[in-house]
């Protein structure tokens, strides 16, 4: 189902379209695809996004969006923005059965429709504090599985959970798997990582990776390096 699909998406996370443009034309050749998400959509919006297949020869792109309204909403949005020819385009897993398959049902079928289960951004006492159950592992679990049962075609989530959503969801079910950093490089901001090795041994089927391709001084290296080393 992902074949022909890269197995790394870089996040370009900048507001300036040319420093966008010029780093997604250097890591082209490593094989990489591009991440772009709200800032950059935004600052540029579809047009934007239609700029960047045109001047970088056609990118497979995952559009970060990640949408939560009610099902007409959101299957309107879903509808307008996989009409751009995106690879991969989310929702939020929270927004429920209803609004999932209105997604699903809206979106073109040559673009992959994934859902943020819980945000990573999340720990337990904030997740209480904003009125869930605690116990966010088995909470990942029942919103992949809720996912799953929408006619999704995966979940972005943390690298810890990837084995067992593999498991629990089959091997037909994209693992979009951030916070991954290759060996020796500077986490940032990231507090659980993952080299990438490591995460696509475990069973994710793509990976997002920023700022070691973005922060490093030859782009177009650190890409292909990344790609080799998987
Ligand atoms: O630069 P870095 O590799 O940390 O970038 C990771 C990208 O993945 C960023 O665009 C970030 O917003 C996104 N992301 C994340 N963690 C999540 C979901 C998305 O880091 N749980």
């Amino acid at each position: 189902m992902t074949q022909n699909l890269p197995s790394v998406f870089c996040a370009i996370d900048t507001p300036d379209f040319d420093r966008a443009k010029n780093l997604i034309v250097q890591i082209a050749p490593s094989g990489c695809g591009v991440k772009l998400g709200l800032e950059f959509f935004n600052s540029f919006g579809p047009d934007g996004v239609k700029r960047i297949m045109d001047k970088c020869d056609n990118p497979p792109i995952f559009l970060d969006l990640k949408y939560y309204d009610i099902p007409n909403t959101v299957a309107g949005a879903v509808r307008a923005a996989s009409k751009l020819g995106v690879a991969y385009l989310n929702v939020h897993a929270s927004g429920g059965l209803d609004m999932m398959k209105a997604a699903k049902d809206a979106c073109a079928p040559e673009t992959k429709l994934i859902a943020v289960t819980i945000l990573t951004s999340f720990d337990e006492p904030s997740i209480e504090a904003a009125g869930y159950q605690s116990g966010i592992q088995d909470r990942v679990l029942q919103m992949a599985k809720l996912t799953q049962d929408a006619g999704l075609d995966g979940v972005v989530c943390s690298s810890h959970e990837i084995e067992a959503l593999r498991s629990a969801c089959g091997s037909d079910f994209a693992l979009m798997v951030p916070g991954i950093r290759p060996a020796g490089s500077d986490a940032n901001d990231q507090k659980r990582i993952m080299t990438p090795q490591n995460a696509m041994e475990k069973g994710a089927t793509h990976l997002v990776i920023g700022r070691p391709i973005t922060g490093s001084d030859n782009p177009a290296n650190a890409a292909t390096d990344i790609m080799n080393s998987i």
